[in-house]
């Protein structure tokens, strides 16, 4: 499949089986992830596994958007290890972890799980709860596994604005 096949059949899920996502394709997804590049090489990312009955069903108190996934990945990245860009003052920590993130979630897609971003979630109820480091900022869940019935792709999956809306050569 080439990567653009990969990149169009990838879909947001958000009903999943009940089956576990077997530990190889878990270890494959997370080294995608450790292979992303980020700023000056600093690799501030920090991936939370939650895959435990304990920690699973406290994400699912805290957001509806985990949809009871036998796996969901907290990604967070550590502020004070992150590049900061002298031009702006801003940090690259969200944009690590976004990467990081989409190579984790294309993975999985490349393994036969599916998975979606989500960012609906409380970032400081979930560092309270999971009793993350002050440092530590969350950015998004990714919760994965093997689709249910009636999981999507939705309808608007297909809906993607033409090229030359979002692309313009200076
Ligand atoms: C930054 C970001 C935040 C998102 N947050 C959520 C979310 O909180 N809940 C949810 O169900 N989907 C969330 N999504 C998934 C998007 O709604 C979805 O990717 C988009 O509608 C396109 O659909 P598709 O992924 O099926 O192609 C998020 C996606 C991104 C990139």
């Amino acid at each position: 499949m080439s990567f653009n096949e990969l990149a169009k059949n990838r879909f947001s899920a958000r009903k999943y089986l009940n089956k576990q996502v077997e530990q190889e394709k878990l270890d494959i997804i997370l080294e995608a992830g450790r292979l992303a590049p980020t700023a000056v090489n600093f690799q501030p990312q920090k991936i939370y596994v939650l895959k435990s009955e304990e920690s699973l069903k406290k994400i699912n108190e805290l957001t509806p958007y985990a949809f009871n996934a036998p796996v969901v990945l907290l990604v967070c990245a550590d502020i004070s290890k992150s590049w900061t860009n002298p031009f702006n003052g801003r940090k690259s920590a969200e944009m690590d972890a976004s990467i990081v993130a989409t190579h984790m979630m294309l993975a999985a897609k490349d393994t036969g799980i599916d998975s979606c971003w989500v960012c609906y979630f409380d970032t400081e109820k979930v560092k309270e709860v999971f009793k993350l480091p002050e440092n530590i900022e969350p950015y998004l869940l990714m919760p994965m596994g093997y689709p249910a019935d009636g999981a999507g792709p939705s309808p608007r999956h297909q809906e993607r604005k033409p090229i030359v809306e979002t692309v313009k050569y200076l």
